[in-house]
């Protein structure tokens, strides 16, 4: 069996019992694991007229969706967080996880929506969970996902187990700075997009992020709030993550560090404080967390006074040498963000970024998309069509890039050019559901769209969302 993090299995556990048993009672050591049952729960999700219910069956973990007249239960495979604030659940369908559109909240002790099932109209176990959720809630492989393991900051352990010593294995407290850092940035640091390196050319995706993040917090902004504060911009890079928090061991005293780099110059109304972080580091609502608090990491003079400003810009969070991949990097980040965040300047900077560089990476299938997006966005679908034609002739396989060909060929009036591409992503991956709806939207006669709706159900023979769609269809 894989080599487990934490606990009686681990392979450390001989030589490092200490770290091994402490890690295992921490958050990360228990990022995620099997469902267990809890106390039967039921509530309704008013804007969508949706019931859930949670109970347990054969001693196993069940929730039970149920809207307009049908319903459906799913046992639940795995659980997602360690239940420190927020436990997110895991259902498997077929060979496909999905997420669970609630979650439960422990400061409030409730069951609610899960972040960003909030507002839907129609909840559904049918958001896929790709692999950038296991990578940085689990370790081990995506059929047999564990908790975060001891080579999530040591590195492969290989040639440590075979000859132990300190030279075979990786310590973050020994880097410098900024690979350091890069450790916990792995997951700590989510940033507005992560955009892949050109084909062939490997390497890890760059992370790009507001120059000046506003006053949000946001569940995966540690990094950034950090990097803004006084302290790490004047320390010469002594602060880091590791200043405050020990992934195993004892428990560092805060307060105690603060004072150490502290120790004179504070105002004379600080004599008598012994404590620091209550004013200086607050814990406020993350704007996507749902029902949960952080901690502010901004290390602020007072609460009222925001680090940052408000101007944002997009940069790289760590800067390239070639000025070119640069404005790749950023124009594919400002078309990502600008289409989320429906911002046309953002979008146009995209734009301008992207066609500055085009010669260099003319078969570069993320330039030919990003830019095809833009043009689609403009209503100029001809020449959209065509760069998404060529994005797709360079990476067939990938079957998110045939439904957006897809979208941009019924754009143009391409109907049966959509429905060759929505079938083609299917046929590459049948687990995603989108594409499904999308070809029953686009076919021309009710028999074809009711064939496309049961070749859904026939693998999700439990989709709501699915049989609220053939019902409508159906309807006389
Ligand atoms: C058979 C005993 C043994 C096993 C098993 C073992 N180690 Fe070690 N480990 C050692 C020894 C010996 C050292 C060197 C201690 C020293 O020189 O201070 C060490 C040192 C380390 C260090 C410190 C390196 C440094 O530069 O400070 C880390 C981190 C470490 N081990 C991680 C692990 C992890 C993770 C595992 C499990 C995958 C593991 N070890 C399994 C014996 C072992
Ligand atoms: C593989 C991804 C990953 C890496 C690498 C990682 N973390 Fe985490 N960390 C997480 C996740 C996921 C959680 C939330 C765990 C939970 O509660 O389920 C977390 C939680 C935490 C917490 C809050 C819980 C607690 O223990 O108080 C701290 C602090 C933390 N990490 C610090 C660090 C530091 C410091 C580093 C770098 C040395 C680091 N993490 C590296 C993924 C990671
Ligand atoms: C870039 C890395 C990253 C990605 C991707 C990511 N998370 Fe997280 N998530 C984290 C970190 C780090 C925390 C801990 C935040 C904290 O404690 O402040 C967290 C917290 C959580 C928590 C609360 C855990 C707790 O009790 O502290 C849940 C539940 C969760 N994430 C679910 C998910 C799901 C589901 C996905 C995929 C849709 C996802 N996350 C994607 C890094 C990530
Ligand atoms: C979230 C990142 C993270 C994870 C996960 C992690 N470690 Fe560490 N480990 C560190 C850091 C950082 C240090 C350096 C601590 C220091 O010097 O203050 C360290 C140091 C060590 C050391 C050197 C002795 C010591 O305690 O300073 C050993 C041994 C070790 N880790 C073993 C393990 C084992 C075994 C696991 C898995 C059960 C594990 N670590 C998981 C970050 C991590
Ligand atoms: C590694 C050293 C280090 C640590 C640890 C540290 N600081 Fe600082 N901090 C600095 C430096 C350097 C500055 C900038 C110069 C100054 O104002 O003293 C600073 C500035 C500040 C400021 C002024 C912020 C501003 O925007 O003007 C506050 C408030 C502060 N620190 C509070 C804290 C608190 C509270 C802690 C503990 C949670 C802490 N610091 C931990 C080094 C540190
Ligand atoms: C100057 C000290 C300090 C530094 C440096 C620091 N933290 Fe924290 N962190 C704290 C305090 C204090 C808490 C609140 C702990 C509590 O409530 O028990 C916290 C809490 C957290 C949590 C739990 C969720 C939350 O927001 O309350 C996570 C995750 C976390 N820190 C990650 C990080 C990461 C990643 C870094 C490096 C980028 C980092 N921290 C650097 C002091 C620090
Ligand atoms: C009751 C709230 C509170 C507590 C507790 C507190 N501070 Fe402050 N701190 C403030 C306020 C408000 C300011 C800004 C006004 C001022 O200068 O007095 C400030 C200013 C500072 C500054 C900037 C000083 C300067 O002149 O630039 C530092 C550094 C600092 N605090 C560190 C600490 C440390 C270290 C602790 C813990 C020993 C601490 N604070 C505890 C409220 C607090």
């Amino acid at each position: 069996m894989a080599a487990t993090a934490a606990g009686a299995e681990s392979p450390c556990l001989p030589c490092h019992a200490k770290q091994v048993e402490a890690y295992a009672r921490t958050p990360m050591g228990n990022s995620f694991g099997p469902a267990v049952p809890v106390p039967p729960v039921a509530f309704t999700h008013v804007e969508s007229q949706t019931r859930f219910r949670v109970l347990s069956r054969d001693g196993r973990l069940v929730q039970e969706i149920s809207r307009n007249g049908l319903a459906a239960e799913h046992p639940v495979e795995y659980r997602i967080g360690s239940g420190n604030h927020a436990t997110g659940y895991l259902v498997r369908i077929g060979q496909w996880l999905f997420q669970s559109p609630i979650a439960s909240y422990r400061r409030q002790g409730m069951w609610a929506m899960a972040p960003g099932y909030e507002k839907m109209q129609r909840p559904d176990f049918n958001r896929r969970v790709e692999a950038d959720c296991l990578n940085c809630h689990a370790s081990g492989s995506a059929a047999a996902p564990e908790p975060i393991g001891c080579a999530a900051c040591h590195g492969s352990p290989a040639p440590h187990l075979q000859a132990p010593s300190r030279g075979n294995i990786l310590n973050p407290s020994r880097f410098p700075s900024a690979a350091r850092n890069a450790i916990c940035e792995q997951c700590h640091l989510n940033g507005e997009a992560r955009i892949s390196q050109p084909d062939k050319s490997g390497g890890p995706a760059a992370v790009v992020v507001y120059d000046r993040p506003g006053n949000d917090l946001r569940v995966v902004s540690h990094v950034e709030q950090l990097a803004l504060s006084a302290c790490a911009r004047q320390s010469r890079e002594k602060l880091w993550c590791g200043s405050c928090h020990q992934p195993h061991g004892a428990a560092i005293d805060v307060n105690t560090q603060c004072r150490n780099c502290h120790a004179s110059g504070l105002p004379d109304s600080h004599r008598a404080q012994t404590e620091c972080t209550s004013c200086h580091m607050p814990k406020r609502d993350a704007v996507d967390g749902g029902h949960t608090a952080f901690t502010d990491h901004r290390i602020q003079r007072s609460a009222a006074t925001p680090a940052g400003g408000s101007a944002s810009r997009l940069r790289l969070w760590r800067d390239v040498a070639d000025p070119g991949l640069r404005e790749r990097h950023l124009g594919l980040a400002s078309i990502l963000v600008g289409e989320r965040d429906g911002s046309t300047a953002l979008i146009n900077e995209g734009y301008r970024r992207l066609s500055a560089v085009f010669s260099r990476w003319p078969r570069d299938p993320d330039v030919l998309a990003g830019l095809g997006m833009v043009l689609f966005l403009k209503d100029q679908q001809p020449d959209a069509v065509k760069l998404l034609r060529a994005a797709v002739a360079q990476r067939p396989g990938d079957a998110v890039l045939h439904e957006k060909f897809a979208l941009l060929r019924r754009a143009a009036g391409d109907k049966a050019g959509a429905i060759e591409s929505l079938e083609r992503s299917i046929a590459l991956d049948p687990g995603r559901q989108s594409p499904y709806f999308f070809l029953a939207e686009t076919q021309p006669d009710q028999a074809a769209r009711r064939r496309t709706l049961e070749r859904l159900l026939l693998l999700f023979p439990r989709s709501l969302i699915g049989r609220e769609a053939l019902r409508e269809l159906t309807r006389p």
